[in-house]
């Protein structure tokens, strides 16, 4: 019988945006209970409104803020939900200045290991997941093909997706696994001038063989297989339109 997500519990931390967005637009589409965590009032707010409006028969929707900086901010979040099926991982910032080898500031290249890597470490270590259920990390392609300057976020996706497989052996038998996105249009994009952004995706889609960026509906079909199968873990699911072979 096909596994299914209905019934669920999935905390998405990041879910309020972006490719956690879309984790949790296809959680609630497929009746599960989802909690949707980040760190701004009004984006859970919204994220949580939206959500509701889509939400499969039987789905439940809530949401929480947390600061994904702190170690204590996150486990009174995961302690405030209690047990969960699966945990998500996609909460992410970009400092854009500061992060270009070899113009680093120190300060913001250690930083970019805050929440990405140390936010995970800690979650999975409180946590409290269910039998039979697991965690989904996520990373970038920029580990495998770093574009240039990029040595930084290359090496903080190369932590956890050795983070992933450490976790899969700590935690066994609940299963621990990532999704290493290429180019996706989110919101994170916004941060940066439009100009350099649109050059950027363009780029991007050149250098890819599918010649288009994604969209987090693509990335998230990724983080439900690994949620749904349990012969799954220590591993990373490259979603990058192909962007290894050009
Ligand atoms: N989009 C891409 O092209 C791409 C490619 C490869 C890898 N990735 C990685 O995928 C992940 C998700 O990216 P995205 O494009 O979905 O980004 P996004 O749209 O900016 O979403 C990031 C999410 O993380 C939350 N967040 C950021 N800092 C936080 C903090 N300190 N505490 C709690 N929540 C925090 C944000 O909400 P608040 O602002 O409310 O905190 C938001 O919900 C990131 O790690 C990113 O590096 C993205």
């Amino acid at each position: 019988m096909a596994t299914t997500l209905a019934g669920k519990t999935v905390l998405v931390v990041g879910g309020t945006s972006g490719i956690g967005y879309g984790v949790a637009e296809a959680l609630a589409a497929q009746s599960a209970i989802v909690i949707v965590a980040s760190s701004t009032q009004s984006k859970v707010d919204g994220a949580v409104q939206r959500l509701q409006k889509i939400a499969g028969e039987g789905a439940k929707v809530s949401g929480a803020t947390v600061d994904a900086r702190d170690e204590q901010s996150i486990k009174a979040l995961v302690e405030g939900v209690g047990e969960v099926d699966h945990l998500v991982w996609t909460c992410g910032d970009l400092e854009m200045v500061g992060i270009h080898f070899p113009n680093i500031d120190s300060a913001v290249a250690k930083r970019a290991f805050d929440v990405r890597f140390w936010g995970a470490v800690y979650a999975a270590k409180y946590t409290k997941i269910k039998t039979g259920g697991s965690i989904v990390l996520t990373h970038g392609s920029s580990q495998m093909k770093p574009a240039k300057s990029w040595s930084v976020p290359a090496g903080v996706c190369g932590s956890v997706d050795a983070l992933a497989r450490g976790l899969a052996v700590d935690l066994a038998p609940i299963r621990v696994n990532a999704v290493a996105p290429g180019a996706v249009l989110t919101e994170m994009w916004d941060s940066i001038p439009t100009d350099m952004k649109n050059a950027l995706l363009k780029g991007a889609a050149e250098q890819s063989l599918a010649k288009r960026v994604g969209t987090p509906q693509d990335v998230a079909e990724a983080y439900v297989f690994l949620m749904k199968c349990g012969f799954i873990t220590g591993n990373t699911i490259h979603v990058d339109g192909g962007s290894m072979l050009v």
